[in-house]
């Protein structure tokens, strides 16, 4: 076979351009250890119970109409299921799983995850409006994956 010159640069420059794209591609969709990005720490999902901060779920101010939310996530329940926050709150959800993968999904809100064992999941979210709010497992986790749901409670 024989090419031209300026084919075997063009070649040379297209295939050069092909390798950098799937290097950068490789590395940055590996390096992290292939953990999505919302799950940066991890903890063993045996000792849920007392590991830090999921041995004392709950609701815990911050800072001015500023939350975070520590909460369990196994079947089929949430810890805890009812919230009470003030219209305005910034909520941050610190969510893992004891046992299979779980969802967690507020529907309206741009609030949706999957709850991994093994990984501390977290999303952040304001309530502007308010009114009540339903957290849903939107992953299938078994038998009472229908009732699996948490409720927040937005207040004047
Ligand atoms: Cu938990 Cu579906």
């Amino acid at each position: 076979m024989h090419f031209h010159k300026y084919e075997k640069i063009w070649l040379t420059i297209g295939i050069s351009a092909l390798v950098l794209f799937l290097t950068i591609v490789g590395v940055s969709a590996f390096a992290g250890g292939h953990a999505p990005p919302s799950a940066h720490e991890t903890l063993d999902p045996q000792k849920v119970n007392e590991t830090a901060p999921f041995n004392n779920p709950g609701l815990f101010k911050v800072g001015e109409k500023k939350y975070e939310l520590v909460m369990i996530s196994e079947a089929f329940a949430f810890t805890p299921g009812n919230v009470k926050i003030p219209k305005g709150a910034t909520v941050t959800f610190i969510v893992t799983s004891k046992d299979v993968v779980h969802g967690f999904a507020i529907p309206h809100t741009n609030v949706n995850m999957m709850i991994t064992p093994g990984h501390v999941n977290k999303i952040t979210h304001t309530f502007n409006e308010v009114g009540e709010y339903l957290i849903l497992c939107n992953e299938y986790c078994g038998i009472g994956h229908q009732a699996m749901s948490a409720r927040i409670e937005v207040v004047e």
